[in-house]
């Protein structure tokens, strides 16, 4: 039987602040009565990325006015919160800090219990807040800090298939963006650019398509830009706005045809495993890219199965997800109270070794 809950739930992992209220019925549905979330671009703008010292403090000082305007929203008060959750993990150690320490005194000071939620399992869960996803169903999860293809089984049942030996797929489209003069984020210049671009003037890779499997890589392609670039510059002094554009485009179609091959592939591991997918979904930043989001929905009806792609505020990180993984959590375990420890590594498939690439947004286990 399913009781109804209030929860609510902070996010802070990264570089956006956040906090939601969500109430889930005795019926099972739940509904998102408030999502807070509070950016912090303006203050890392100079740095040319995620500076983790200015991301902790400025979390610090927004996570209590993101929940009360959370609670102004839900038009509640904390009395009638029933559970708190927080990402416990993984991402920059001094957020995931200030939002377990913030979740913990709230908890604290009401007597009610508290739930530590892996990050990558709010977005991965996601399809089942927005689109009552069955289990089981593939997720590719692609944004500037992630980027795995989960075989989501369970509430606490993910199977990483693959995923980025390098650079997540939004961390390339920021660099994209950088080396070529364009706006940050990155990956809306880069789409934008592509648009009136020739995606077959450059000959660039279509990195790990001879790998068994569906792991992905970025870098090199990063670097064939870059090459391709320079080779412009050296031969006419300079980038006009078609070279850019076709760059773009270039750049953008090989990430299509790798995302593309690699789905496949990750539905096809999951059939073999007798889990024949109700779904493919995808969240993260980088399902914004209407190219991608195309891609995969062709591989999905190929497949005949549903295309799922939850509303892009959801997508991004939020905290509505960590308060929904918290729901689907309580069913199964008990809560974590004040034991709860930060883990800025924390992959989400415990039974496989943690893929340490760099970025600039932390961990991506
Ligand atoms: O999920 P998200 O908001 O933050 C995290 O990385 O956790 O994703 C942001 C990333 C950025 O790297 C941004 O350039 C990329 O998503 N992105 C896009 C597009 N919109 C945002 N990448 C490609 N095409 C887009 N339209
Ligand atoms: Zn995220």
């Amino acid at each position: 039987m399913t009781t109804a809950c209030t929860v609510l739930a902070i996010e802070s992992s990264c570089d956006d602040t956040a906090a939601a209220i969500l109430r889930r019925g005795a019926d099972g549905r739940t509904s998102i009565l408030a999502s807070v979330v509070r950016g912090q671009t303006d203050l890392h703008a100079a740095y040319g990325g995620v500076v983790p010292e200015i991301a902790a403090r400025a979390h610090a000082e927004a996570l209590d006015l993101c929940a009360e305007e959370a609670m102004d929203t839900a038009g509640m008060t904390i009395s009638e919160i029933d559970a708190f959750a927080v990402t416990a993990g993984p991402g920059l150690i001094g957020g995931v800090v200030s939002g377990v320490m913030c979740a913990k005194g709230l908890a604290m000071a009401t007597g009610k219990p508290l739930y530590g939620v892996n990050h990558l399992a709010g977005h991965a869960l996601t399809p089942r807040l927005t689109d009552a996803t069955a289990y089981p169903y593939l997720m590719l999860l692609v944004s500037g800090g992630h980027c795995q293809f989960l075989l989501v089984r369970g509430p606490d049942q993910f199977e990483r298939l693959g995923g980025t030996i390098d650079d997540a797929p939004g961390e390339a489209f920021d660099k994209i963006a950088r080396l070529l003069g364009l706006e940050q984020p990155g990956g809306p210049a880069v789409e934008r650019s592509a648009q009136s671009g020739a995606s077959d003037r450059f000959r660039l890779p279509r990195p790990l398509l001879d790998r068994d499997g569906c792991d992905l890589s970025f870098s090199g392609l990063k670097t064939a830009v870059l090459r391709a670039r320079d080779a412009v510059v050296a031969e006419k002094g300079g980038l006009t706005q078609v070279d850019v554009a076709d760059l773009c485009a270039g750049f953008q179609a090989s990430v299509t045809d790798v995302l593309a091959v690699k789905t496949r592939r990750a539905m096809q591991m999951c059939i073999q495993q007798d889990a024949v997918p109700t779904a493919l979904c995808v969240a993260g930043g980088v399902a914004a890219n209407q190219a991608i989001r195309t891609v995969l929905e062709t591989v999905a009806s190929g497949f005949k199965t549903d295309f799922v792609a939850p509303p892009l505020a959801l997508c991004t990180d939020n905290a509505a997800m960590i308060g929904y993984a918290a729901l689907e959590q309580m069913d199964i375990s008990a809560p974590a109270g004040m034991t709860l420890a930060a883990r800025p590594r924390w992959p989400l498939d415990q039974s496989r070794p943690a893929m340490l690439g760099s970025g600039k947004k932390g961990a991506k286990a």
